[in-house]
């Protein structure tokens, strides 16, 4: 074969590796409102920075008419590229191969860009859109779904690992998404079950759609399971973009600075004046996080899960923050089972990657009720309080207003090391709230009075002045400084340029037994 010859084929075979599994199947694809594996990558990285990797690899099996059928890549877009010119490796699961289905060679191909990853610390991206285990394979692909949870799981805490759920993921095949850090999911296409409807019906007798059981809308509102809703998949690619800009590539480097930041637009008298009178009222968190983060900053994670506690990346002077804080709107911000859950799992992240934490306190309690207790509001509440005391990195705190009993405690408070704690003069630190505390402690005494609902009201009152405030944590050091709703950016900020060198260790051990 001459050199023409072979430079040649190797072109012919670069056009063929470049159509999957042909171009009937992409056309079906693209009728299903689905872009095909090349073209999300395409999307996802910098323009002309994709370099592929392993495109001419095929099956190796021969069972069930396998040896007729071969397709180069086998099912999986594997390689490298940039992300706003910053190094990310990425799989892309190809549908129109076999259905994306995982065999032995294409689980290789994912473990080699996860390896790579690894090496170099560089984040992963991983696009899945499959039918799960390739059957034809049988043992085989379920030894290769193993290989990359391994991988997953020795990649937790040194690179950040992002799923984008663009088709099916079914079966085991949902453990690897699990166990990165975070799922983005797309409304009406992607979907997510250990089991599917027909499993259900048979076992359960329930009826349910693909939709109902494991779509998008379930897994970021009921499950927890994914963290971002897309409508569609360009936008579910811009939020991994856009994600990955407040994260540092691996658990040694810090997060990326931006030095083109605008302040927040905030009126300090109003933002003085956004915590009403009544401890009985709610205000919107939200508007708290936007006058302090710099302008359009801020990333909110699960944001249509346990919507009583927020969390989210932000920017503080363009130093990347992590903010967790109590939402007074959604169930008066107290701390439930799933929002013990949630922030749990976004402080450990912020910790395994230098994120500061930014805590911001308005919480009633734990949740009362039997079905919490009987759920495991204790083994659940446990992991948060675990995880801020775990903690190392930079941990600031500012209390808005309630601050009671174990929830105090656990919401990043001085005794875990909290760093620079705050409160703002509504500030309530106490065992639990006014009318409760009056109404165990002076039971009897109110009771014997005269005019019970008049001494209720004086004892109230009283308590209200001695206890009901922040000066008595301040009194004591627990709370660093008492400062006004407005001064509150500009503290932060410059605690975080005094904490930027911060070195703080837990004993060495293993690991710890986080409460599961
Ligand atoms: C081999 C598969 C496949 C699979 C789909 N295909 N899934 N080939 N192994 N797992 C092929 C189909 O034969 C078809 O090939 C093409 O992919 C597209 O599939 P369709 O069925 O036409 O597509 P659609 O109607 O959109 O349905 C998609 C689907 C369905 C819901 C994913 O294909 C399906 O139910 N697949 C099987 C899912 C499954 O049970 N997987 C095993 C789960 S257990 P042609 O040639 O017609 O284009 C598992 C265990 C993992 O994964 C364990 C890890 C520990």
């Amino acid at each position: 074969m001459s050199t023409a010859d072979r430079i040649a084929r190797l072109s012919e075979l670069r056009q063929q590796a470049q159509l999957g599994g042909g171009a009937r199947r992409i056309e079906q694809q693209h009728e299903r409102g689905k872009l095909t594996a090349r073209e999300r990558v395409e999307l996802l990285l910098d323009e002309g920075t994709f370099e592929e990797v392993d495109a001419f690899v095929t099956h190796r099996a021969s069972d069930f008419g396998l040896d007729d059928e071969h397709y180069l890549g086998d099912g999986v877009v594997t390689g490298y590229g940039r992300i706003d010119g910053r190094l990310v490796f990425v799989y892309s699961q190809d549908f129109t191969v076999f259905g994306g289905s995982l065999s032995e060679a294409h689980a290789e191909k994912i473990c080699k860009v996860m390896d790579l990853a690894m090496q170099s610390g560089a984040p992963i991206i991983g696009l899945s859109d499959s039918g799960g285990a390739r059957i034809q394979e049988g043992v085989v692909s379920l030894g290769g779904y193993a290989d990359i949870f391994l991988r997953n799981t020795l990649a937790s805490g040194v690179v950040p690992q992002i799923s984008l759920v663009l088709g099916p993921c079914a079966g085991g095949a949902v453990y690897s998404p699990a166990i990165t850090d975070f799922i983005v999911m797309v409304e009406g296409t992607s979907y997510m079950f250990v089991t599917g409807p027909n499993v259900v019906k048979t076992v359960t007798h329930e009826e349910i759609d693909f939709e109902g059981l494991g779509g998008a809308r379930i897994h970021n509102e009921t499950s927890g399971v994914a963290h971002f809703l897309s409508a569609s998949e360009p936008e579910a690619i811009n939020t991994a973009r856009r994600l990955l800009g407040y994260l540092p590539p691996n658990n040694v480097d810090l997060a990326p600075t931006t030095g083109e930041w605008q302040p927040p637009d905030v009126d300090g008298e109003t933002f003085d004046a956004l915590v009403p009178d009544s401890a009985q009222r709610s205000y919107d968190m939200h508007r708290v996080i936007d006058g302090i983060v710099d302008a359009a900053s801020f990333c909110e994670v699960h944001a249509q899960f346990a919507r009583n506690i927020i969390c989210g990346f932000a920017r503080i002077e363009g130093r990347s923050v992590g903010i967790v804080a109590q939402q007074p709107e959604v169930l008066a911000g107290v701390l439930d089972i799933d929002a013990s859950d949630k922030a749990a799992r976004f402080v450990r992240f912020c910790d395994c990657f230098n994120i500061p934490l930014v805590t911001l306190v308005d919480v009633p309690g734990f949740l009362p009720g039997v079905d919490q207790e009987h759920r495991g509001i204790i083994r659940h509440g446990a992991k948060l309080l675990y995880a801020y005391c775990e903690a190392t990195v930079p941990k600031l705190t500012v209390i808005t207003r309630k601050a009671y009993g174990g929830a105090y405690d656990v919401m990043s408070s001085k005794h875990i090391r909290g760093d620079l704690n705050f409160a703002w003069p509504t500030a309530e630190i106490a065992v639990m709230g006014v009318e409760g505390a009056v109404n165990i402690v002076f039971r009897d005494r109110i009771a014997r009075a005269d005019d019970p609902d008049a001494e209720r009201a004086r004892l109230v009152a009283e308590y209200e002045e001695r206890f009901a405030n922040p000066y008595v944590a301040a009194a004591r050091g627990y709370v660093d400084e008492v400062i006004l709703p407005s001064e509150t950016r500009s503290k932060l900020a410059s605690g975080l340029r005094m904490l930027e060198g911060k070195r703080q260790s837990v004993p060495a051990k293993k690991h710890g037994n986080l409460p599961l």
